[in-house]
């Protein structure tokens, strides 16, 4: 695009206690344009991002805005000058409706009996309605989705004249749906002149709404490149050298006797009547749409919220679960896309967190923790899963997005049980660390762990999966052997459900 960027940072570079995380890194930001970020976990996306919203200031390099030098104190600064950065876990305010949420900002110290909160209602219904949102001023934000509320953030930055909106990782916790809502959002804001700039780790949604895109590797830059001369063999290339094909690599291992069964597992208006079966060394892959029931399935089986009725078998044994801890005494582990609910305690170390889930098992017999044999564990669970960091009394909140989903894989791992459930495996992680996780699961089959894999993304679920179910509203639609795999027959499976009571 022609003309003066509104910001242009220059050789920034960046470093945490002595670490060099961003290398002298150029990136411009243009009017009406989406420009995308991308690369590898721990690549600096978030980290460049944070220099240019004033949260970090950069060690060097120049920032400037619409041509002139600039250094953000803080984000408050930032904003000021029209640069919003829009988290990906938003930064709302729960017990607040959604007007106080939007103009929380400006009125701060102001005196809250001062303020017109009928004007304000008025221009915050205005602002919503100007941008299609569906919410009104003064709805409660508790218990919206993440969508909604990163809808308010988007809404508060432009109550605040932001002219450059910067949104690190929004699609991770959103539906498709929601995605194509955001996205629409995304096009009306650059229609307006506006300047995007978008973080994400799915390459198809990355071509789909980008206008030009930038790969960071190793802090530093590899390139930019205009989305028409993109595609995503290019993008996958500049970040780790490889090819998309080489990526999902499917290894066959002995299936041997079903480990986990269910017979007509019920829970009134999430799932009805769930049969399945899992192998020992077999990979079950669960598709359907968000929303299926499929994560609720999951929960019962782990015990996170137990079934209303029906039997779950371990190894033919019937077993009562009624919590995650008597799922794990009989040998379940479950890798949960919620970061969060899956326990993971980021102001701990990363050491700590991998260990946590196995203390009793490195006691020693007096009760206390041997700490060669924790490190051991440790360090070959580290270097398995590839782990970033710095070491590994680092705490867990200082880690990328996907470093720390790789912590919670490795704390599971160490469990070393014999059913092991993924809801969605590799949500938030990069090209390069699906790839692993990926090799990962070929390895757990082979070892002979039973293996019952939900994931929303299809080529997954079809170069891994030794068999696939398939649900849509709470049922189970259909069952696909490997040879009888066939995208378009799993589509129409998870939309059936949906298609009949739309007709009705
Ligand atoms: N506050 C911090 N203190 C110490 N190190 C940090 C801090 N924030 C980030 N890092 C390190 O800087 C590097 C870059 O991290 P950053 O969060 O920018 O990566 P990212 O590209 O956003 O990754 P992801 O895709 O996983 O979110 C990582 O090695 C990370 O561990
Ligand atoms: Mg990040």
């Amino acid at each position: 695009m022609a003309g003066e960027p509104i910001v242009r940072a220059k050789g920034i570079s960046k470093t945490f206690s002595g670490v060099r995380v961003l290398n002298a890194v150029d990136f411009d930001i243009y009017a009406g344009e989406v420009h995308a970020l991308v690369g590898e976990n721990g690549a600096g996306k978030s980290t460049l991002v944070k220099v240019i919203a004033g949260v970090y200031s950069p060690v060097g390099g120049v920032l400037s805005l619409d041509g002139k030098e600039v250094s953000f104190r803080s984000p408050h600064a930032a904003r000021e000058a029209g640069i919003a950065l829009i988290h990906q876990e938003p930064l709302t305010f729960q017990d607040l409706n959604v007007t106080e949420n939007l103009y929380l900002g400006h009125t701060r110290g102001r005196g809250r009996a001062l303020i017109n909160w009928p004007e304000l209602h008025k221009k915050a219904d205005e602002l919503l309605e100007s941008l299609n949102v569906r919410m009104r001023s003064r709805d409660p934000v508790r218990g919206m989705t993440i969508a909604d509320q990163q809808m308010i953030e988007i809404a508060s930055a432009l109550s605040q004249n932001a002219r450059v909106i910067i949104m690190d990782e929004p699609t991770a916790a959103l539906s498709h749906g929601e995605v194509q809502n955001l996205f629409g959002m995304i096009r009306r804001l650059k229609d307006q002149g506006k300047a995007i700039v978008f973080i994400g780790h799915r390459l198809d949604e990355i071509l789909e709404i980008s206008d030009k895109i930038t790969v960071l590797r190793d802090g530093s830059l590899v390139g930019e490149c205009s989305r028409k001369d993109a595609d995503q063999d290019k993008i996958v290339h500049m970040m780790i050298n490889r090819t998309f094909k080489e990526l999902i690599v499917k290894e066959t291992a002995p299936i041997g006797d079903v480990v986990l069964e269910t017979r007509g597992l019920s829970y009134p208006g999430d799932y009805e009547n769930i049969n399945i079966k899992v192998r020992r060394g077999e990979i079950v892959g669960m598709a359907g749409l968000v929303g299926a029931g499929r994560s609720e399935v999951a929960s019962a089986v782990f015990g996170t919220q137990p079934a209303a009725s029906g039997e779950i078998f371990i190894k033919g044994e019937k077993v009562t679960i009624k919590n995650p801890a008597m799922a794990m005494k009989k040998g379940i582990a479950m890798v949960s896309e919620d970061r969060a609910r899956t326990g993971l305690l980021v102001a701990f170390s990363i050491k700590y967190n991998i260990t946590f889930a196995i203390l009793r098992k490195i006691a020693s017999r007096f009760g206390f923790v041997q700490n060669r044999k924790e490190q051991e564990l440790v360090n070959r669970y580290v270097k398995y899963l590839n782990i970033k960091m710095r070491d590994d009394n680092q705490r867990v909140k200082e880690l990328s997005g996907g470093n720390q989903q790789k912590v919670v894989i490795a704390k599971w791992l160490l469990t070393e049980s014999d059913v092991l459930i993924l809801d969605e495996p590799t949500r938030g992680i990069d090209v390069g660390a699906k790839m692993e996780v990926y090799r990962l699961i070929n390895e757990l089959a082979k070892q002979g762990k039973a293996i019952l894999m939900i994931s929303s993304e299809l080529p997954e679920i079809m170069q891994l999966s030794d068999r696939v179910y398939v649900m849509c509203d709470g049922n189970i639609t259909a069952e696909f052997s490997r040879a009888e795999l066939d995208g378009q027959k799993i589509m129409a499976a998870a939309s059936t459900g949906r298609q009949r009571s739309e007709a009705s």
